[in-house]
């Protein structure tokens, strides 16, 4: 095969990944634990060219700079594996608000890490995959998944890799607020770099989340929604407070998230069990019951001004696409 098209979900971390032990090989400082979505997939073409060098064109518009030096990375990756020179074209359209702490580089690098290695003959399995969607992007090891996911810290190259947790308990939900969908001026990679370099909470940060990733498995073990809650608002807390320790401090969250970290509260009080998670940005990921979401989300509509608010059930891995075929959830 010479072109292959593949999608993939953006994935909300319920144990959050904030720090890397290793920069080259993309190791890092914890474990993580999330779940996959079914809204906003990624579509990527990787096709193979006469070219003299990659091309790749995100909606439209051709990447430059950093931007496509880190999808070349994960070519070069493919490449060397496949043992070959030809370079490609990757096209890919994103459903996501780029760069709005939404994840949109984990669905971005799965489906590259997935579209690439079909397009240059190789069949990798899922945990291959993984660990190379996880050099363009720790996060990305995970949408290769679907469902709940853990990605095991590792200490290589080999080790370092997510894998698919069962979960037995009732469907669960992510209500996605959109309080500003601009882009971040301080992105993840930038973002954790300087918490660890000067973050003295840093260390507390590492410790107690490696110990909140056993919690949350052996959580998803025992199908217990309410402990799995506590913990996913635990270490999300925990991450943002390790960046308010830096030097100068690192504040992604704005009244208006605290706002909704607040009105979450009050459902619980209220009866109805959800729990806040935020990434690098202001929006607030509410995990809920699949059978409460639309109730969470028209409640917090109720207690919020002029928030967007899209309901996602557990969603898919990252799969290919046949040529001419539309992806299901687009
Ligand atoms: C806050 O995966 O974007 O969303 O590995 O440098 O590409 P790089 O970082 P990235 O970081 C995601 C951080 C987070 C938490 C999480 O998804 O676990």
């Amino acid at each position: 095969m010479t072109r292959a098209t593949a999608v993939a979900h953006p994935n909300i971390a319920l144990v959050k990944y904030w720090g890397k032990a290793d920069q080259r090989l993309n190791l890092p400082a914890t474990g993580s634990l999330s779940l996959t979505l079914d809204i906003f997939p990624t579509t990527t073409t990787v096709e193979l060219t006469n070219d003299p060098m990659d091309r790749v064109m995100l909606d439209g518009v051709e990447l430059s700079g950093d931007e496509s030096a880190r999808v070349r990375s994960v070519l070069d990756l493919v490449r060397e594996r496949a043992g070959t020179g030809t370079h490609a074209l990757v096209t890919s359209t994103n459903t996501v608000p780029t760069a709005a702490g939404l994840a949109s580089s984990a669905a971005a690098f799965a489906a590259l890490a997935k579209a690439s290695s079909a397009a240059y003959g190789l069949s990798l399995s899922d945990a291959e995959l993984s660990r190379l969607a996880r050099r363009g992007s720790g996060s990305a090891c995970r949408s290769i998944f679907g469902g709940l996911v853990r990605w095991n810290k590792g200490t290589s190259d080999e080790t370092s890799v997510a894998e698919r947790l069962e979960w037995q308990g009732e469907p669960l939900a992510m209500v996605v607020s959109v309080i500003s969908s601009a882009r971040k001026k301080i992105g993840s990679r930038a973002g954790m770099n300087h918490t660890v370099t000067t973050s003295p909470y840093f260390e507390g940060w590492v410790s107690s989340n490696n110990a909140l990733v056993e919690r949350a498995s052996s959580a998803v073990e025992r199908a217990d929604f309410t402990s799995l809650g506590e913990i996913a608002e635990m270490s999300a807390l925990r991450m943002h407070a390790s960046m308010l320790g830096a030097e100068p401090p690192l504040r992604y969250l704005t009244s208006r998230s605290f706002a909704i970290f607040d009105a979450v509260q009050e459902l619980r009080e209220d009866g109805l069990e959800a729990y806040a998670s935020a990434d690098a940005g202001p929006n607030v990921k509410i995990l809920c019951r699949s059978r409460e979401a639309s109730l969470v989300a028209h409640a917090l509509r109720e207690r919020i001004e002029d928030v967007k608010m899209h309901v996602s059930n557990s969603g898919p891995g990252a799969y290919l696409l046949d040529e001419g075929e539309r992806p299901s959830a687009a």
